[in-house]
């Protein structure tokens, strides 16, 4: 018999008794009938057939715990309990089991973790409107918990495949978590977790004392503080100081720490991608994840290790980030090139692609996009657009990467939602849009801190090749940012880039000025309505010679728009990023670049 993965996490009070609580996730999909599941104050027993197999375990808890769970709730992924200690005590429970050896399947549920001292700030609790509530306690008719096991598994329709929507009524649905396989790699299903990082959590213990994990001794760090001072908002005001001092902030800033993020930071991050993309993460009722990564490039670049096997089918936008082409490439991707118009990838072609998409051949996995400020293109996606392609990738069943560095440099109006945000606006299925994040643009590219918001199935791939490459993002930068953070609030964070975004308005206007005074005769382009880039298009054949040999020689660097594409071809489109050039530069550029056209064309210029 087969262990099925159990997750837990768990909440403790030594004056609430209500608020000792204990999480147990079954992760076992398309259970079939009912399944077995027995519960007194020391031990859970489980035992259930699932696509064909049997699986089982039994626990003895570390603890007892009343043996009626307070709920229960079952979805097409498995079973989660709640269930309450019977000791109310401040401190946390160091492991599940009773016994001191690691069960392999029993890993800590990080959806559902909260520090022992953080609880109060939590706001990551599971939807208490969620599953089914224990009935009984005083006077209430009893239901044992097989009863209600059978009562869930009847819900179900017959052995159908559970669908949550029927059991809540929720207007939209979680993909199940079995549609993720067709699309994970060998390599992210060959992945195990760290056996040092799986037992990180219980260092936290009181009392426990940890020979783990090779982290070096802080009493040896030649740092005695961060201490950070921060520009003032406006012209006279205070600096404000950032203070990571010596402690247990320090401690952490400077150390080995969790592979999906500093835990402060993390929880701010799920707080910000509620308050902009309107998603809270919440086991069973979203179940996304979020990890923290060096950069956006980072998590993309373990996107593609998770999602692209040799061979596989990608749409992409054309023309495409230069820096996606090559762990692309790498990863084998056979690249659908799909038109781009003035609000990038078009949806319309993109339906004709995947229409006629031959029968015999294997279908795409996924399509990458940047949909705001399109690097190199400049294009910004519409909501209508952006609800088009949503439910093409619906129809036709691929996954949606939306790369988004450039989202918060929106420069007129509201930002338009995200696809992460309109899964879920739309309503009908969840779980089809990994949404990387970056605080490059708008923080520092140096800091290196970015994030990616999706599916748990490909975040925790993701997570599991963090800790066998990176073992974590950089805590230091990490510690850095959640003092900002802490310091701003999300309003400031807000606040902050709404002015960052107009600083990128006033060079776009400016250099697009000064491109109209010397170039609107011999190129054409899009105004771009976020990011940082104008995508040129030359009025001659091939971009490359100009730009990459004369353009250089009259003393002005762009980047030529064959490499924006993965074969090469003759384009007349060059790509120019105004985000650093002063307003003199961009005179002068253009008029050096007016200078080589004509250089380039043989002609004297009629100006
Ligand atoms: C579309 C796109 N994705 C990713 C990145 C890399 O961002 P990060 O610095 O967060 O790794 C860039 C940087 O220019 C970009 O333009």
């Amino acid at each position: 018999m087969q262990h099925p993965e159990v997750k837990w996490a768990q909440r403790s009070s030594e004056t609430e008794a209500e608020k000792n609580l204990l999480f147990v996730t079954i992760n076992l999909s398309d259970i079939e009938g009912t399944p077995k599941l027995d519960l007194t104050p020391e031990k859970i027993s489980f035992q259930a057939t699932s696509n064909g197999k049997e699986y089982g375990f039994e626990i003895n808890l570390f603890d007892s715990v009343l043996d009626k769970p307070i709920r229960v709730n079952r979805t097409g992924k498995g079973i989660t309990l709640t269930l309450l200690k019977s000791t109310p005590r401040a401190e946390y429970w160091p492991r599940l089991q009773k016994e001191k050896v690691k069960l392999p399947f029993v890993i800590v549920d990080w959806s559902l973790y909260v520090d022992e001292d953080e609880q109060e700030d939590s706001v990551q609790e599971p939807n208490p409107m969620e599953g089914m509530d224990m009935p009984g306690g005083e006077g209430g008719g009893q239901m044992d918990l097989q009863a209600m096991m059978q009562q869930l598994g009847q819900a179900q329709g017959g052995g159908e495949p559970y669908r949550r929507r029927e059991m809540t009524c929720q207007p939209s649905s979680q993909l199940d978590s079995t549609h993720y396989d067709k699309w994970l790699t060998a390599q992210a299903k060959s992945r195990h977790p760290s056996a040092i990082r799986a037992l990180f959590p219980l260092e936290n213990k009181p009392g426990m004392i940890s020979l783990l994990a090779g982290k070096p001794n802080p009493e040896t760090f030649p740092f005695e503080n961060i201490t950070v001072s921060l520009k003032p908002v406006s012209p006279g005001a205070p600096h404000p100081k950032l203070e990571i001092n010596a402690g247990p902030d320090l401690a952490e800033a400077l150390q080995y720490t969790a592979t999906c993020g500093l835990p402060r930071l993390h929880k701010f991050v799920s707080d910000l991608q509620n308050h902009v993309h309107g998603r809270r993460c919440e086991a069973g009722e979203d179940d996304f994840a979020i990890t923290i990564t060096n950069g956006s490039q980072d998590a993309f670049t373990k996107a593609c290790a998770a999602l692209i096997e040799q061979g596989d089918y990608v749409l992409i936008e054309s023309p495409v980030y230069t820096g996606a082409i090559p762990e692309m490439t790498i990863a084998g991707a056979q690249f659908v090139e799909i038109e781009c118009d003035e609000q990038g990838m078009s949806a319309e072609k993109l339906a004709q692609v995947m229409d006629n998409w031959p029968q015999d051949k294997p279908r795409p996995k996924l399509v990458y996009t940047v949909p705001t400020g399109n690097n190199p293109s400049g294009a910004s996606a519409g909501k209508q657009r952006k609800v088009d392609i949503l439910n093409i990738a619906r129809k036709h069943d691929f996954l949606i990467l939306e790369d988004d560095p450039y989202y918060f440099l929106t420069f007129d109006g509201e930002r338009v939602p995200s696809y992460f945000a309109l899964e879920k606006q739309l309503g009908g299925e969840r779980g089809r849009v990994l949404r990387l994040d970056s605080m490059s643009k708008v923080l520092s590219s140096g800091i290196r801190i970015g994030w990616a918001t999706g599916p748990q199935e490909i975040i925790k791939a993701m997570d599991l090749h963090t800790s066998a490459a990176n073992l974590q993002p950089n805590s230091t930068s990490q510690a850095i940012v959640q003092a900002l953070f802490a310091h701003w609030g999300i309003d400031g964070l807000l606040n902050h880039v709404a002015r960052v975004a107009d600083f990128y308005r006033v060079k776009r206007d400016a250099f697009e000025g000064a491109a109209a005074k010397h170039m609107s005769d011999i190129a054409s382009w899009v105004t771009p309505t976020a990011g940082m880039f104008l995508w040129l298009k030359l009025d001659c054949d091939d971009s490359n010679e100009v730009i990459k040999e004369r353009a250089i020689n009259n003393g002005v660097i762009a980047l030529p728009g064959v490499v924006f594409y993965p074969t090469p071809r003759v384009t007349p489109y060059t790509r120019l990023s105004y985000s650093m050039a002063s307003i003199e530069d961009a005179e002068e550029a253009f008029k050096r670049l007016r200078r080589t056209v004509f250089e380039y064309k043989g002609v004297e210029d009629p100006k």
